[in-house]
C-alpha cells in the first residue's frame, strides 16, 4: 500500500479558480519567515517576483497563470454529438439536458448516517411538540399507535425535505445522450483545463496508460489527444463506468457517431468493473465527477484509495465546481495526505 514519494495529485479546477484564489491565496514574499506561512498560503518565486518588480514581466501575466483561453471543441467531437442526437436524440433533447445540467449543478452531499440519526431526533423532538401543543399529552392505551405513527411520519418528512437532494445517477441511453448534450463540451473543456496544468508544470511527462473511473463519456480520452506526446505514446486508455449504455455512447463518439467504423484512438477499452488495484497500475489516473455518485463518506475514501493504488505517477480529482464539489475534492485530498503520512 506504500505510496511512493513522487506521485502528485492536481485537484479540481475549482481550486484554481479567482473566487477561491481570492479567498485562500496569499503571496508572500520570500524575505518573509518561512515558518509563518499558513497552509493556504503560497510563498513566491523570487525570481519571477523581481522580474514583477522590474516591470519585466506583468502581475496578471506571471508564469504562475495557466488558464487557458477559450477551448474550441474539436470538430470532430462536435460532428459526432451532432450526428449521435441526429439518430437518436428526442424532440425535446435540449430542454432536457438543460434541466439535466442544473440538478447536476445544483446537487448535495449525500447525507452520512450519523447525520440521519440527528436529524432524525431533530424531526421527530419537532412533532411531538407540535403534537403536544395541538392535542396535549397521549393516553397510554393509544401511545404504542401513536409512536408507530410518530416514526412513519419522521421517515416521511426526513426522505421529503432531507434525503431527496441526493440520488446516484443512474444512465441508460436516453438520459446518457441528454447528459452528452448537457455536460460533454463542458467536461472536455474542464479536463483540457486540468490537463493543461500538467502539461505545463511537468512538460517533460509523457503517461504510458491512462485510467478513467466513472468515465462516462471519455471527455478525458479527447482531452488527452491535444498533446501529441501523449497522443502517441498513450498505449491504454483503460476505462470504467457501471453504466452499459454510456460505455456505448462514449465508444460511438470515438466512431464518429458510426456503429461501423473503428474508434479513432487505440488502445481505449470499455469496462464495467474496476480491475484489481493490486495487480493493476497506471501512470494517471483520472476520475471525473464520480465522488458525487458514492452513496457515503466510507465509499468515496474506498474509491479515492483504490485509485490512489493504482496510481504510478498523476491522480487527477475533479468534481462540480460548486461548494459541494470543492468539499469532495477537500475530503479527498485529506484522506490521500493522511494515507501518505501513515504509509510512507
Ligand atoms: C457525471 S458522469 C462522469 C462523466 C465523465 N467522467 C466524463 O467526464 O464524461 C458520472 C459517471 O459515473 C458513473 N458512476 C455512477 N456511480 C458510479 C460508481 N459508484 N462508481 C463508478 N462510476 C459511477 C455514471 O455511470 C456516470 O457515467
Amino acid at each position: 500500500m506504500a505510496a511512493p514519494m513522487h506521485r502528485a495529485r492536481v485537484s479540481s479546477w475549482k481550486l484554481f479558480s479567482r473566487q477561491y484564489r481570492k479567498k485562500s491565496t496569499k503571496i508572500i514574499h520570500p524575505s518573509e519567515d518561512v515558518r509563518s506561512v499558513k497552509e493556504n498560503e503560497l510563498p513566491m518565486d523570487p525570481a519571477i517576483l523581481n522580474r514583477m518588480k522590474d516591470g519585466e514581466i506583468k502581475a496578471r501575466k506571471n508564469p504562475g497563470i495557466m488558464r487557458l483561453k477559450t477551448v474550441v471543441v474539436p470538430i470532430r467531437l462536435e460532428k459526432a454529438v451532432d450526428l449521435l442526437v441526429k439518430k437518436y436524440g428526442t424532440q425535446s433533447i435540449i430542454s432536457d439536458s438543460r434541466k439535466l445540467n442544473t440538478s447536476l449543478i445544483t446537487r448535495q452531499m449525500p447525507m452520512e448516517r450519523t447525520g440521519v440519526m440527528e436529524r432524525k431526533n431533530i424531526i421527530r423532538q419537532k412533532i411531538l411538540e407540535k403534537d403536544k401543543n395541538k392535542h396535549g399529552s397521549i393516553s397510554s392505551d393509544k401511545e404504542t399507535d401513536y409512536m408507530n405513527e410518530l416514526e412513519r411520519r419522521v421517515e416521511v418528512e426526513l426522505k421529503l425535505k432531507h434525503l431527496s437532494h441526493w440520488k446516484s445517477k443512474q444512465y441508460d441511453a436516453k438520459s446518457g445522450m441528454k447528459y452528452m448534450v448537457a455536460r460533454m463540451a463542458q467536461n472536455y473543456a474542464v479536463l483540457l483545463q486540468v490537463l493543461n496544468e500538467i502539461w505545463t508544470r511537468d512538460p517533460t511527462y509523457i503517461p504510458k496508460s491512462l485510467y478513467n473511473y466513472g468515465s462516462g463519456l471519455g471527455s478525458v480520452i479527447w482531452a488527452a489527444q491535444n498533446n501529441p506526446d501523449w497522443q502517441r505514446d498513450i498505449s491504454q486508455y483503460y476505462c470504467v463506468d457501471p453504466s452499459v449504455d454510456i460505455n456505448t455512447i462514449a465508444r460511438l463518439l470515438l466512431q464518429d457517431g458510426h456503429e461501423e467504423k473503428d474508434m479513432h484512438v487505440n488502445g481505449v477499452f470499455f469496462k464495467k468493473f474496476q480491475p484489481s488495484p493490486s495487480t493493476n497500475s497506471f501512470s494517471t489516473v483520472v476520475s471525473a465527477y464520480t465522488l458525487i455518485e458514492c452513496e457515503n463518506k466510507e465509499a468515496r475514501q474506498k474509491m479515492v484509495q483504490s485509485l490512489w493504488d493504482m496510481t504510478e505517477d498523476y491522480l487527477v480529482l475533479v468534481e462540480i465546481g460548486t461548494f459541494v464539489g470543492h468539499r469532495l475534492i477537500q475530503e479527498a485530498k485529506e484522506f490521500i495526505l493522511n494515507v501518505r503520512y501513515y504509509t510512507l
